[in-house]
């Protein structure tokens, strides 16, 4: 059975959030989250110095292809008012047994335990849609991202075409089992 959402999470320092799949409707929160990361954060998640999602890059963002794609949220309340501070999603070419995942944290949130409760969300998810692998590309200097899918019982190893970038994949089936959450 796939994760069930809305989900309400608390994190680490009491705050609190709300899990749910993206909507069409957040280009608007999408890009003002990417448009709230640091420097370093966006270039983690996109591999590029990048100061703000194109167009095209929002719609796809926010109308995942059924079956193939997925992706969730997390809004926080920042002062009376709801933003996104948190992205995860992954996408597969058709046909696939293996889905490729991403995921990004407003800096305010990070080191609150957010990523791994939505990686769990995100693999028991492509479990449900009847993927056996998920995979992720991670720069060499990710040590943080590295160390949490380490945890997450992902193999770590390198990419053959770049030396600054790691290949991290896990078999799913059994999810549930992940640590870290
Ligand atoms: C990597 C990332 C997803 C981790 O999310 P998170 O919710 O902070 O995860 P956790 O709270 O479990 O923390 C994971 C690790 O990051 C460290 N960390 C978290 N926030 C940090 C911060 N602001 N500064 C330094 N370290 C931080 C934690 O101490 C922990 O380190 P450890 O592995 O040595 O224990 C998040 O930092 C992020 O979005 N980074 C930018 C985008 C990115 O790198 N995406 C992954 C590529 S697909």
């Amino acid at each position: 059975m796939g994760p069930v959402l809305p989900a309400r999470l608390k994190l680490r320092d009491g705050r609190e959030v709300w899990v749910r799949e993206i909507q069409p409707d957040d280009k608007d929160g999408l890009q003002a989250a990417v448009g709230h990361m640091s420097v370093q954060s966006r270039y983690m998640r996109f591999m590029a110095t990048v100061r703000a999602i194109s167009e095209p890059m929002l719609e796809k963002a926010t109308h995942p292809v059924a079956d193939r794609e997925f992706a969730l949220v997390a809004v926080g309340d920042e002062g009376g008012v709801e933003s996104i501070v948190a992205g995860a999603r992954y996408a597969s070419d058709a046909g696939s047994d293996t889905c490729e995942f991403a995921i990004m944290i407003v800096d305010d949130w990070q080191g609150q335990g957010l990523a791994p409760r939505l990686m769990q969300i995100l693999m028991e998810a492509a479990e449900a849609h009847g993927f056996r692998y998920m995979e992720g590309s991670v720069l060499t200097q990710n040590t943080a991202m590295r160390g949490l899918a380490r945890r997450l019982g992902f193999d770590d190893k390198a990419d053959p075409r770049d030396a600054t970038v790691r290949v991290v994949k896990r078999a799913l089936g059994n999810v549930g089992a992940a640590a870290g959450t």
